[in-house]
């Protein structure tokens, strides 16, 4: 598993695509209901992060992937994928992280309950 916090015992895990799908470098929006999630692969591995910013109303996925940070494209804020810290002003809150796996060629997560 990617996330460096703690992780669920088990799933269930939710396919998001084939890792093809997905390259090095590369990240993708996962929309579920008004609930948006980040993926991103890093080196082969994934991450799942909150998409939209802590600071404002804003989408990751619309930002910059850098190594395994991601850049608000409104004001700047980091945010490290491993863990979901935010790294620079002026985001303070951190984003909620998933755990994710590639497992047979799909890229999967898990959505931690409570969320939809
Ligand atoms: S909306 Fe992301 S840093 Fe302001």
């Amino acid at each position: 598993m990617a996330c460096d916090r703690p992780q669920p015992s088990s799933g269930p895990w939710i396919d998001m695509g084939a890792v093809e799908d997905l390259p090095p470098g590369t990240m993708k929006r996962y929309e579920r209901e008004d609930h948006r999630i980040l993926i991103a692969n890093v080196d082969g591995t994934p991450f799942a992060v909150d998409d939209t910013c802590t600071h404002e109303d804003a989408s990751l996925f619309s930002g910059a992937l850098q190594g395994d940070k991601v850049k608000c494209p409104l004001h700047g804020s980091r945010f490290c994928l491993r863990d979901g810290r935010a790294l620079d002003e002026p985001a303070e809150t951190d984003l909620a992280c998933y755990p994710a796996r590639i497992h047979n060629g799909r890229v999967e997560i898990v959505i931690l309950p409570g969320l939809t």
